[in-house]
């Protein structure tokens, strides 16, 4: 009997754990439930994102990973503990476990998760990071001497790399991505419309109608909320041009990012990446117009991914047959950074 392997993408937004030759097993929200009387886990993903906002005070729901980093490591370990049980349950061998964490989460905090992990019942814990992964996941080979551009832009952060060989050559991330975008949405129609969005529905403007590239005004949506003057529900209508506004600042960081670490690229990696083009990745990447607007600032063709939302995990769950190959040396080419 072979022991089994579960890969996690464990995101700010969204955890993804695939299960060796099973595939995507669990994509729920990234949240935890905590009960402070007995002191235990009530619920992760789904079941606790319905709680939020919603507990009696001895009951904690949160989001353990915010802004791409860990805001809370007691909570995080306890998600990630449960996450794991839930999906190796009935396994009789300990699981290898790789885990992909945001690339801006620190050492120390990628050592709780680590240990979480471990406590849970793995028998390996290896770290994948996000760029590498996300790349493998877009079926991308890697291993060779060809320089990749990869923007993964998640809930939290936008991580920009450039992957030649197995190993990160550059990486700049800033902490704006699709949450900086729903705040921006909210903040936008409070002053133009004195109207309150709740999240949900920025984040559903923002999927629906928003356009950084061409808006026309033409596409439009009915959107509910509270008037600040007057404090009474009423319904509005939004377009996207107001959308495109809104999220105009924020779409020019990322930008701007994607273009100080174009300039740093060395002169061959910069060649390749002209040839290769950019790769966006992560649920952001799906933001409409963003490949052609980027594409338009830094003159190098862009492209969104397959499956966008789902590379990071994927690229998790190949990294499993790579791991013989790239199993010697794994600390020098970054693909793996504990044994
Ligand atoms: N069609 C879409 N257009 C724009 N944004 C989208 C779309 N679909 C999903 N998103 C956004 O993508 C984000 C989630 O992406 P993803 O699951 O890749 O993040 P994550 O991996 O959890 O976060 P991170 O990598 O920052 O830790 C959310 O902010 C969500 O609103
Ligand atoms: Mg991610």
């Amino acid at each position: 009997m072979s022991s089994i392997d579960i890969g996690i993408d464990l995101g700010t937004a969204n955890t993804i754990i695939t299960v060796g030759g099973k595939g995507i097993v669990i994509n729920e929200p990234s949240v935890v439930a905590y009960d402070k009387k007995k002191k235990s886990v009530l619920a992760v993903g789904e079941e606790a994102y319905r709680m939020l906002g919603r507990t009696p005070e001895y009951i904690v729901a949160m989001k353990p990973l915010a802004d791409g980093v860990i805001s809370d490591n007691v909570m995080a370990e306890a998600m990630v503990s449960e996450f794991i049980h839930k999906v190796s349950g009935s396994m009789l061998l300990k699981p290898r476990i790789i885990i992909c964490v945001p690339s801006s989460v620190t050492d120390v905090e990628t050592r709780a998760v680590v240990e979480a992990a471990l406590s849970a019942g793995a028998r390996k814990v290896f770290i994948i990071e996000e760029p590498i992964a996300a790349l493998l996941g877009a079926g991308i080979d890697i291993s060779k001497p060809n320089g990749y551009m990869v923007v993964d832009i998640g809930g939290g952060t936008a991580d920009v790399a450039v992957v030649s060989f197995n190993g990160i050559v550059k990486s700049q991330s800033v902490k704006v991505a699709g949450n900086k975008l729903d705040e921006a949405i909210i903040r936008y129609v409070s002053q133009k419309y004195k109207l309150l969005i709740g999240e949900k529905t920025a984040e559903n403007i923002k999927k629906t109608i928003t356009n950084v590239y061409n808006p026309t005004g033409l596409k439009k949506m009915q959107v509910k909320g509270r008037h600040l003057l007057r404090g009474l529900p009423v319904t509005m209508e939004i377009t996207d041009l107001d959308a495109a506004e809104a999220v105009a600042e924020n779409v020019m960081e990322i930008i701007d990012n994607i273009k100080s670490v174009l300039e740093v690229t060395p002169p061959e990696l910069i060649g390749d990446i002209h040839e290769n083009g950019i790769i966006l990745t992560g649920g952001g990447a799906l933001l409409g117009g963003l490949d052609k607007a980027i594409a338009q600032e830094t003159r190098v063709k862009c492209y969104v991914a397959e499956n966008a939302l789902e590379c990071v995990a994927r690229g998790v769950e190949k990294a499993f047959s790579l791991s013989e190959e790239l199993l010697d040396g794994f600390e020098k080419i970054s693909l793996y950074r504990y044994k």
